[in-house]
C-alpha cells in the first residue's frame, strides 16, 4: 500500500518519524515535503498530498502541520479528498469507518508523536462501513461538483 505524506516546518519532525514508522510496517512512502525545518506554507503540501491521493497515485495520504487544521482544510480543497484531522484513536476510526477518508492530518502541535503512531495505524487499518453512510459520502461529492 502507497502512502503520501506532506508536511509544514511545523509537521517536519512528526512526519520523519511516522514516515520511518510505516516504513518499518512495510509501507511504500512518497514524501512530497516540506524536507526541511525552514519556515513554509502548509497549503502547499495539503495540496501535493491531496492531488496524489485524489488521482490515484497514492492509496491514502498523511499530512502533518502545527496544529494539523491549516494543512486539512487545504487537503480538503482537492476535489475527491477526504481528509479527516484526527486526535485521538476513536476519530481516526471514525473518520475511516464514517467519512471514507482519505487522508489523515495530524497537529505535531497537539499530538505526540507516540499518539500519532497509534492514529495512524487505526486510520489505515480501518475498513468504511459503507450503507448510509455511503449515501452521506456521496453528498460530499455532489457539494464538490457544485463547488470546485
Ligand atoms: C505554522 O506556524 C502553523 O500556523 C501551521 O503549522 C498550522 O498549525 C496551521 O494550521
Amino acid at each position: 500500500m502507497k502512502i503520501v505524506m506532506g508536511s509544514d516546518h511545523a509537521g517536519f519532525s512528526a512526519k520523519n518519524e511516522i514516515k520511518e514508522y510505516l516504513i518499518n510496517l512495510g509501507y511504500e512512502i512518497e514524501d512530497v515535503g516540506t524536507y526541511d525545518e525552514q519556515s513554509c506554507d502548509y497549503p502547499e503540501f495539503g495540496s501535493k498530498a491531496g492531488r496524489m491521493v485524489a488521482q490515484g497515485k497514492a492509496d491514502f495520504g498523511v499530512v502533518i502541520c502545527g496544529t494539523g487544521i491549516g494543512i486539512s482544510i487545504s487537503a480538503n480543497k482537492v476535489k475527491g479528498v477526504r481528509c479527516g484531522l484526527c486526535v485521538n484513536e476513536f476519530t481516526a476510526e471514525m473518520t475511516r469507518r464514517h467519512n471514507n477518508a482519505n487522508v489523515l492530518a495530524l497537529g505535531a502541535r497537539v499530538t505526540s508523536v507516540d499518539d500519532m503512531k497509534k492514529i495512524v495505524t487505526v486510520f489505515l487499518n480501518t475498513p468504511f462501513e459503507g450503507g448510509r453512510h455511503q449515501r452521506r459520502v456521496d453528498k460530499i461529492a455532489m457539494i464538490e461538483n457544485d463547488q470546485l
